[in-house]
């Protein structure tokens, strides 16, 4: 009798719209195609430290396709190989990565299949190397993974930044004012860049390009002058004034990356209505960005990508992400994921494509 394979799923990081879509076309795929059975670990690495999961039936993943956030839920906190241990009221950090591999095996997994951005596809390209058969979904609204053309997340996340930038139009124009849109995106700028073209913001801020605050001012004062007595700018929280940092909204210690940011905003609208006199106000998007159902899109991508990670497990094609490139699923090794986030290149054809209708991006 033909042992029965076993796969297991975790999803890491920041959640976004279509992690369930994912879990669901990875579990469906698997338990119908290839009789195989699924584990759902729960709350990211943590679950795999401390032996929390549990059995994903065919009927577990009916009817979350639409469903925001993850079944399993997630953390940004757990590091196997930078645990964060309280003792004697202090914070410190464990290498616990043996317990959890033996963890592992003891589960007997034909593979452990990871839900995640950089930061969880590092730790899981680490678990690769230390023998865990490891594959990579790229998660994330940030879309700033190495590798392939787009994140399930992205779509989403655009979709409800547009929204937002559409209603702060109707307020800006009814008041005659500078409004600006902070977005989410981390240290990359793909989410203010697609928003921003999408909603038709007259200034767009990302943190490749930083900005000088005069010729912000400057392309205001000039739309006024046209008649134009508004001015929508969205900007990437990551963004940054040439000669200057990014603004920090928060640190949290036992983060792998503990750094939050936040609030550059309301530091940019200060100075915007001191230069011009005009008045501002500031919208930060935040959270808003990760929470709800898919896009359409997402729903398809997602679907797409956990059918494509199925293959792979029966190809063995350990130590590598599915992706995405000119539109075919591909594949991608773990080790080219995990040398850091992808940035927005300076030649991008939409950045081209902005500038060309008079969209100003702060240089
Ligand atoms: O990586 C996703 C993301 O939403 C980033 O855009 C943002 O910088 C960060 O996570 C926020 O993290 P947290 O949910 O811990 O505040």
């Amino acid at each position: 009798m033909k042992k029965r394979k076993r796969i297991a799923i975790l999803t890491g990081g920041g959640d976004c719209p279509g992690m369930n879509a994912v879990i669901r076309a990875v579990t469906k795929r698997a338990i119908y195609e290839k009789d195989m059975e699924v584990i759902g670990i729960e709350d990211g690495y943590h679950g795999i430290v401390n032996n929390r999961y549990r059995r994903l039936t065919y009927n577990d993943v009916s009817g979350i396709l639409t469903l925001g956030g993850t079944i399993l839920g997630t953390s940004k906190t757990a590091n196997p190989y930078r645990y964060p241990v309280k003792r004697g009221g202090q914070l410190e950090f464990q290498d616990v990565s043996k317990r959890a591999i033996r963890n592992m095996n003891k589960l007997d997994l034909t593979c452990l299949v990871c839900i995640g951005g950089d930061g969880t596809l590092g730790i899981a390209y680490r678990l690769f190397k230390d023998g865990i058969p490891v594959i990579g979904l790229p998660k994330t609204i940030d879309n700033d993974l190495r590798g392939t053309d787009i994140t399930f997340g992205f779509d989403s996340a655009v979709s409800i930044a547009t929204e937002g930038i559409d209603r702060i139009h109707t307020t800006a124009q009814s008041h005659h004012r500078i409004m600006i849109v902070e977005v989410m995106g981390h240290r990359a700028g793909w989410v203010a860049l697609y928003s921003g073209i999408a909603g038709g913001g007259d200034i767009i801020l990302i943190p490749e390009i930083p900005y000088d605050t005069n010729s912000i001012a400057a392309k205001v004062k000039e739309r006024n002058k046209k008649g134009k007595r508004f001015s929508i700018v969205v900007i990437a929280e990551g963004a940054k004034p040439k000669g200057g940092d990014v603004v920090i909204q928060r640190i949290v210690k036992e983060s792998a990356d503990p750094i939050r940011l936040g609030g550059i905003g309301f530091v940019l609208g200060e100075q915007i209505e001191k230069i011009t006199g005009l008045e501002t106000r500031t919208v930060v998007m935040g959270h808003l960005l990760r929470g709800g159902p898919p896009t359409p899109f997402d729903r398809i991508l997602a679907t797409g990508l956990g059918t494509k990670a199925v293959d792979m497990i029966e190809h063995k094609q350990f130590g590598y992400m599915a992706g995405v490139k000119q539109n075919s699923l591909i594949t991608v090794p773990l080790e080219r994921v995990a040398k850091g986030p992808k940035t927005i290149p300076l030649n991008h054809p939409m950045i081209k494509a902005a500038r060309s209708i008079g969209t100003c991006f702060g240089n």
